[in-house]
C-alpha cells in the first residue's frame, strides 16, 4: 500500500469513531420493487421543551419518483434544512415515516440507518461539513473509503473535484479553502459513492455565477445520465427552473407543489 494510502486509512479510521458514513456495505434486497424513490406520510417534526413547543414540519405527505429532480423553495426558516435531513436519516422525526425505496428509515436502528445513507444517499450540508483534518481529495474519499472502497475510487474523486474546477486544490486542507471552494469539495464528495438519491441544501449558495454554473450542470448531468433522484433546496429561482417539480413550503407546510415536467 501507498504511504498516502496509509496515511489516509490512518486518518479514516481515527474519523470513523464519530462518523455518519457506514462502516461496510448494507445488505441487498432489503424489499421487494418499490415503486417511488421517497415517500413521505403525514410527517411532523416538533421540538419541545417545557418552555415551548416549536412546530417546525406540520404534516408533510408526498412522493418522489425515482429519477425526479425537485427543488424545494420557501422563505428562511420555513423547514427546508430540516425536512432534508429527516429525508436523509441524519434526523429523527417526531411522527409519520419517510421510505427510501421502500425501506422505512423512520424504524430502522442507527447501524443499519448508518449502512442504508451510504449506499442510496449523497448528501450536501448548507454548512459543507468537511473533515477539518483531510484534504480536499481525501474529504472526497471518505465515503468510498468508509463504505470499502475499490481501486477506482481515488481516480473517480480527482475526477470529481476536476469537474468542480478544483483539480489545483486536491492537497489543501477545509481551511486553505474559501467558503465557495468548500462547498464544491462537499459537492464532489455526495457524488463519490453514486448513490441513487441526492440530497443537496443550497449548493451553489456561497458560488460566484460561474461556478454556480459549474456545479449545476454537474448536478444535472448526474441527474440525467444515472437517473439520480435529486432534491435541492435553493433560494434561487434560476436553479429551481431546471427541476421537474418545484414544491415550497411555508411554516412547515406545503404552500405549493409544482410538477413541471415528468421525470
Ligand atoms: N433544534 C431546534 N429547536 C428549535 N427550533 C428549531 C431547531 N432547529 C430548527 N428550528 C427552527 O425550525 C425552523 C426551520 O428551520 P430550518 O433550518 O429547517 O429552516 P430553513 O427553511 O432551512 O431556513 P434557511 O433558508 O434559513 O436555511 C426555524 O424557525 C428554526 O429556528
Ligand atoms: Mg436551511
Amino acid at each position: 500500500m501507498p504511504d498516502s494510502h496509509k496515511c489516509l486509512r490512518d486518518k479514516l479510521q481515527k474519523w470513523q469513531q464519530t462518523a455518519f458514513f457506514p462502516h461496510s456495505q448494507i445488505d441487498m434486497h432489503l424489499s421487494n420493487a418499490p415503486s417511488e424513490a421517497i415517500e413521505v406520510r403525514e410527517l411532523w417534526k416538533v421540538i419541545e421543551n417545557p418552555a415551548s413547543r416549536v412546530e417546525i414540519l406540520r404534516n408533510l405527505s408526498f412522493t418522489v419518483p425515482h429519477g425526479q429532480f425537485v427543488a424545494v423553495m420557501g422563505a428562511s426558516g420555513s423547514g427546508k434544512s430540516t425536512l432534508l435531513g429527516l429525508l436523509a436519516g441524519l434526523d429523527t422525526v417526531s411522527s409519520g415515516s419517510i421510505i427510501l425505496d421502500g425501506i422505512d428509515i423512520t424504524r430502522m436502528r442507527e447501524d443499519a440507518l448508518a449502512r442504508l445513507r451510504g449506499q442510496k444517499i449523497g448528501f450536501v450540508f448548507q454548512s459543507y461539513q468537511l473533515v477539518p483534518t483531510l484534504t480536499a481529495e481525501e474529504n472526497v474519499l471518505l465515503p468510498a473509503e468508509l463504505s470499502g472502497a475499490n481501486g477506482n475510487s481515488r481516480r473517480r474523486a480527482v475526477e470529481l473535484l476536476e469537474r468542480v474546477g478544483l483539480s489545483h486544490r486536491l492537497r489543501h486542507y477545509p481551511v486553505q479553502l474559501s467558503g465557495g471552494e468548500q462547498q464544491r469539495v462537499a459537492l464532489a464528495r455526495a457524488f463519490i459513492t453514486g448513490a441513487p438519491i441526492l440530497m443537496a441544501d443550497e449548493p451553489t449558495g456561497n458560488l460566484d455565477s460561474s461556478n454556480g454554473q459549474h456545479v449545476l450542470e454537474l448536478l444535472l448531468s448526474l441527474n440525467r445520465e444515472e437517473r439520480t433522484t435529486l432534491v435541492l433546496v435553493t433560494h434561487d429561482p434560476k436553479l429551481a427552473a431546471y427541476a421537474d417539480r418545484i414544491i415550497t413550503l411555508s411554516d412547515g407546510q406545503i404552500l405549493r407543489d409544482e410538477i413541471r415536467n415528468q421525470a
